[in-house]
């Protein structure tokens, strides 16, 4: 295992690509409502990166993925391929945004309500964006990887979901996917101790019923095997010498 620590400028450059992918999130939001396909999304996400921010849908040809946005629709866990089929009232849809610029990548997604979900729907989306959130704010100088995936598990487990094991965090800069893994389910005082320079993505996938996952004939597309609700967020952060900045945080998002 071997994490790049970024210096200086490496980090400046980590805020802008971070920036951009934030700030598609930000423009997609209006445009995700019943009736719209998520061929669409992902067109007006890849217009935005490549003309208005000059820079690059990361998920495009990455290992022969399709598409330049992944959505990710009610029981589909991560990595969903845009289609033609429209947004139904209802539905609940992770957006995954990763951008390049500059050499570095920014990678955040967020989950969308289309009209109104279910209570059970609005209930993983919310679980799922409070193991995020406890996650991030464990991170800082000697805390431990393992300290971070034990806090984000014994929260949704104590809320009655589960935590996907099969894909997890990542480092990040140059790279997509940089070491080290970041589980989203572990052990305290094991794994990875953090330290300043270090850039990654907390990124948990919480299902309403059990844990286990399959892979679609399409090679790419993941869902559970019990077909429940799946919700995910993700954010790019930087280990400072103090704490944690959130490299995609969005306008008038607190941590
Ligand atoms: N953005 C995803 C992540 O959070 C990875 C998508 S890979 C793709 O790591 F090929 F499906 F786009
Ligand atoms: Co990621
Ligand atoms: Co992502």
């Amino acid at each position: 295992m071997s994490i790049i620590i970024k210096n200086s400028e490496d980090i400046q450059k980590m805020r802008v690509a971070g920036r951009l992918a934030a700030e598609v999130l930000e423009m997609i939001a209006p445009h995700v409502q019943p009736g719209v396909t998520t061929n669409e999304l992902d067109r007006i996400c890849h217009d935005h990166i490549m003309n208005v921010q000059h820079a690059t849908p990361a998920p495009l040809n990455y290992h022969g993925f399709p598409k330049s946005i992944c959505t990710s629709v009610n029981h589909v866990v991560c990595h969903g391929i845009p289609s033609d089929k429209p947004l139904k009232g209802g539905d609940i849809i992770n957006m995954d945004i990763t951008v390049i610029k500059d050499g570095f990548h920014g990678d955040t997604s967020m989950m969308f309500c289309v009209g109104e979900p279910s209570i059970k729907a609005r209930r993983v989306v919310q679980i799922a964006h409070e193991c995020l959130l406890i996650g991030i704010r464990m991170v800082r100088p000697g805390v431990r990887l393992g300290d971070i995936g034990y806090a984000i598990q014994r929260h949704a487990e104590h809320s009655g979901c589960s935590v996907v094991r099969e894909y997890c965090g990542h480092g990040i800069g140059r790279g997509f996917h940089e070491d080290p893994q970041v589980l989203h389910y572990g052990q305290p005082d094991t794994g990875v101790t953090l330290e300043p320079g270090m850039t990654f993505t907390i990124e948990p996938m919480i299902n309403l019923g059990k844990r286990h996952v399959k892979l679609l004939p399409d090679e790419w597309t993941v869902v559970t095997k019990d077909h429940s609700l799946s919700a995910q967020w993700e954010h790019t952060v930087l280990v400072t010498e103090t704490g944690v900045e959130v490299l995609t945080l969005r306008a008038g998002e607190e941590i």
